[in-house]
């Protein structure tokens, strides 16, 4: 199986998500290519592909949510999207209580909408990522203070390795 996994990080939690997808599907037997989204090229035609995005104000960065777009135009390939947030769907970096209540309420990002509505999307997973002071500026960190933020690396790596072997079980 070849597989695609794209992704757009601003500052590497992300991209260490998709390393780590990666590996786990290179492991399991799949040719992989790792492609991170930068300006306008798009990833190559694979067997299925696997794109993420970092979230910054809900939504996935503008250079993934334009490749979304054309894959939901045009998707040959089963999709596998995950989203990096301060809430995941086993761990955070916000309060756990303020992860309680923002998991079940938080919609998808109109990029994983999209490829949902064309028929393509297998599954969409959220993972938490990392915060480091000074990455998030002005009002945003103003919000982060009062829903218990801390600064570190909230990644659950199990729960991507078992994401991965997700991917790989449904063939
Ligand atoms: C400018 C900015 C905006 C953000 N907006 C959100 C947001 O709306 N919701 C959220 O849960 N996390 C938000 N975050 C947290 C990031 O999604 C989180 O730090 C993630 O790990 C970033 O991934 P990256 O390191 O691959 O860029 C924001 C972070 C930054 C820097």
């Amino acid at each position: 199986m070849h597989t695609v996994v794209a992704y757009g990080s601003a500052h590497g939690a992300t991209e260490g998500i998709a390393q780590r997808i990666a590996d786990g599907l290179r492991n399991g037997g799949d040719s992989v290519e790792l492609w991170p989204l930068q300006g306008d090229r798009s990833p190559d035609r694979a067997d299925r592909l696997v794109i993420g995005s970092a979230i910054h104000n809900g939504q996935w960065l503008p250079e993934a949510e334009q490749v979304a777009e054309s894959v939901a135009k045009d998707s040959g390939s089963p999709v596998w999207a995950f989203s990096v947030s301060s809430v995941g769907a086993t761990s955070t970096f916000l309060s756990p209580r303020v992860a309680r209540f923002l998991r079940p309420r938080t919609p998808l990002p109109r990029a994983v909408a999209a490829i949902e509505a064309s028929g393509a999307l297998r599954s969409h997973r959220a993972f938490a990522g990392a915060i480091a002071r000074g990455d998030w500026p002005g009002f945003g960190r103003i919000l982060f203070r009062l829903m218990g933020g801390k600064y570190g690396d909230a990644r659950d790596w199990d729960d991507v390795d078992r994401w991965a072997r997700e991917i790989l079980d449904a063939g």
